[in-house]
């Protein structure tokens, strides 16, 4: 039997991705109209002898009952979110919940950051990590040398693809061979962390000595059960022949910014045509809007047969669109109304949003700047024929004129 744990960690980590966040964990929030979570889930539903899916985090349980609940049952796995006390780090939460993982015995633990976009190649990977025979392989890429510092830089054997140097977020160039942040494990995993538990008290216990050497290291050391996988697991076990990587050439991305949720709502449409087409808007109908490329549009939303939408465009629930609006790339969260003619283009528009009549909200699609997209957080209004481009609007305002590469606040 697999278990799959995906950590999708709490509150205090989705700062980045403000103003998204207020109000609905980051992982939950909608990429080609699904959550973000759900796509590493329906990944591993492809899993041979998949026996159940855990989330671990620290958010509260009731955001997560409603969704995990109806996925379980859509799906005909058992999905839980298990909930931390608070947090543990990214080993530390899978160790805090071992006898939950262990329930079925499993023979391999797959482990996955919920805040990664990817085609999730699990099948492969668990197949290459029968072959390597060690305790854990990773998914890892190769990124432009640039842009390696944001990971997990690694060295790997180009024969046997053991891993054999790890270091995380670097400040000197290692390697363009990054961390993809899924692995797979034997139950050894466990015995792993132990260790450097173990270890750890150890260390802790010797210091209660000097009181004056335990005040200046206990502000250097963590607490005796927060385990962070890749440095204190992962780091020390490398060149052991434990660990294997397993590269992937197809896609993937870190989603830590709004940005880059909009570069992976249009990555997953992508997939949809091959792994789910029946979730793709068609147009087809003569009733319908016109339809551009990959474009999702929820069930309950009415769209005007005069709208033209997409490419890369993902419509949420009791979204209402009106006769000759035009849509680009764009994520339109739930019970947005958008009036007449107007322009949605490279932005994000916040849930009970209400843009007016040949309003254009814009930006010129870098989505890895800042200001790159537009954002327009919860119930934001924009007038009639105001124009917003390059900027990010927080909750609750209302703008009566246009403005351009501001944050307003
Ligand atoms: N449940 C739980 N509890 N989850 C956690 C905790 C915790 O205490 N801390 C982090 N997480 C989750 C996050 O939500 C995320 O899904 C994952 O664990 C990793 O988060 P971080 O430890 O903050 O690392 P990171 O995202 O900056 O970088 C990791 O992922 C990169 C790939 O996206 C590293 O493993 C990098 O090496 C890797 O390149």
């Amino acid at each position: 039997k697999v278990v799959a744990v995906i950590m999708v960690g709490g509150p205090t980590k989705g700062t980045r991705f403000r103003p998204l966040s207020f109000n609905t964990p980051k992982p939950l929030f909608p990429l080609a109209g699904q959550p973000m979570v759900h796509h590493p889930i329906l990944a591993c539903k492809r899993i041979p002898n998949l026996s159940q899916i855990l989330l671990i985090g620290f958010y509260e349980e009731r955001e997560f009952a409603l969704y995990v609940s109806s996925i379980s049952n859509e799906l005909k796995v058992p999905i839980r979110y298990l909930r931390e006390d608070k947090p543990h780090g990214s080993a530390g939460g899978l160790y805090y919940f071992r006898d939950l993982i262990m329930e079925d015995a499993p023979s391999h633990i797959f482990l996955l950051n919920c805040d990664v976009c990817c085609n999730f190649p699990l099948p492969d990977m668990l197949e290459a990590h029968r072959r390597y025979d060690g305790m854990g392989t990773l998914l890892v890429t190769k990124v432009s040398a640039e842009s390696a510092n944001q990971f997990g830089e690694l060295v790997a054997d180009p024969i046997t693809n053991e891993l054999l140097h790890y270091t995380e977020k670097p400040e000197t160039f290692v390697s363009d061979l990054i961390n993809c942040g899924i692995y797979v494990f034997t139950p050894e995993i466990f015995t792993a962390i132990q260790d450097v538990s173990t270890h750890r008290e150890g260390r802790a216990n010797l210091r209660r000595v000097s009181s004056f050497e335990a005040l200046q290291l206990a502000t250097r050391t963590l607490p005796t059960d927060f385990f962070r996988l890749d440095q204190d697991i992962l780091s020390p076990l490398t060149g052991k022949k434990r660990l294997y990587t397993y590269e992937t050439m197809d896609f993937w991305e870190q989603i830590k910014t709004p940005g880059i949720s909009l570069k992976c709502s249009a990555l997953y449409l992508v997939q949809f045509r091959l792994t789910s087409p029946h979730l793709l808007a068609s147009g087809d109908g003569t009733k319908s809007a016109t339809v551009i490329g990959d474009v999702y549009v929820h069930p309950s939303a009415k769209v005007h047969p005069t709208a033209k939408i997409g490419p890369s465009v993902s419509i949420s629930a009791n979204v209402r669109i009106a006769a000759g609006v035009r849509l680009i790339s764009c994520i339109i969260l739930d019970d947005v109304e958008i009036k007449e003619n107007a322009v949605v283009m490279h932005a994000i528009v916040g849930w009970k949003s209400s843009l007016g009549k040949w309003s254009r909200v814009q930006a010129e699609g870098d989505y890895n700047a800042k200001l790159g997209i537009t954002i327009l957080g919860e119930a934001v209004t924009v007038e009639d024929e105001v124009v917003v481009t390059n900027s990010i609007v927080l909750p609750n305002k209302s703008l009566n004129g246009s403005v351009q590469e501001e944050i307003i606040l």
